[in-house]
């Protein structure tokens, strides 16, 4: 009985925060969160505090926690964004690697984590191996192993996704290093914040990107800014 009442105390909550089309998404995505690892051999799931982590780098006083991206919302994202074939995607923050075996299931090239916590990092390397062997995908996947403010772009990287994976100082030196990246090689790049409330002003500043669209699923908030030409 207590059990029932919390349980209908949680859901009212919620559909008062999130109306009840998003307690419905959210609902629907925290399942598909709990199969993912179970269908693919992964291990996702697990959050893990920066304190528990040796990192690289200078940045961990700036960096936020591992939570994974609910993979629901991401392949909604996708389908929104609809990514064409042969680009190459970039995880900044890229934790245990959800988001780089979800963008396994799109046309990508290349899909890049970046991940300053060599405990994740090994991690994420091998739950791209175990996902591989249940999800054919022609993208080359790497994982790299440092600090997201010291990632020197190839020149080809064009969709690049950060689930609030750190403050603005790190994001500004992100930022400076793709200015001079787009500098070198221009093309025109995507840039997706999800649950952007600490990012959002950094990126207002920005002289190059501005923010072309927003997208929702459940809680899952999504940014996306471009330097496309208006
Ligand atoms: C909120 S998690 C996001 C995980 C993954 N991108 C996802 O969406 O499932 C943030 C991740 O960023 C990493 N991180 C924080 N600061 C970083 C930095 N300066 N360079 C590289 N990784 C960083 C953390 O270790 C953590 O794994």
């Amino acid at each position: 009985m207590k059990f029932a009442l919390k349980a209908l105390a949680r859901y009212a909550n919620s559909v008062r925060a999130n109306g009840l089309r998003g307690t419905f998404e959210n609902a629907a995505a925290l399942i598909d969160d709990l199969r993912f690892d179970r269908i693919h051999g992964t291990e996702t799931a697990q959050g893990v505090p920066l304190d528990a982590l040796v990192v690289r780098g200078r940045n961990k006083h700036l960096g936020v926690e591992y939570t994974p991206t609910r993979v629901r919302a991401f392949h909604k994202l996708m389908a929104h964004l609809k990514p064409p074939v042969g680009g190459v995607f970039v995880d900044f923050g890229c934790g245990k690697g959800r988001v780089l075996c979800a963008a396994a299931a799109y046309p990508f090239r290349r899909i890049v984590g970046v991940e300053f916590a060599p405990e994740l990092a090994a991690i994420c390397r091998t739950n791209v191996a175990v996902y591989r062997r249940s999800v054919k995908s022609g993208a080359e996947i790497v994982v790299i192993e440092g600090d997201a403010a010291e990632y020197r772009f190839a020149g080809d990287e064009d969709m690049i996704f950060l689930f609030n994976p750190f403050l603005p100082a790190v994001m500004a030196a992100v930022l400076g290093n793709l200015h001079r990246s787009l500098r070198a090689h221009h093309r025109v790049v995507l840039l997706i914040v999800s649950n952007p409330d600490a990012l959002a002003p950094v990126l207002a500043e920005d002289a190059l990107l501005r923010k072309i669209d927003e997208y929702a699923y459940g809680s899952s908030r999504f940014f996306i800014y471009s330097n496309a030409p208006t």
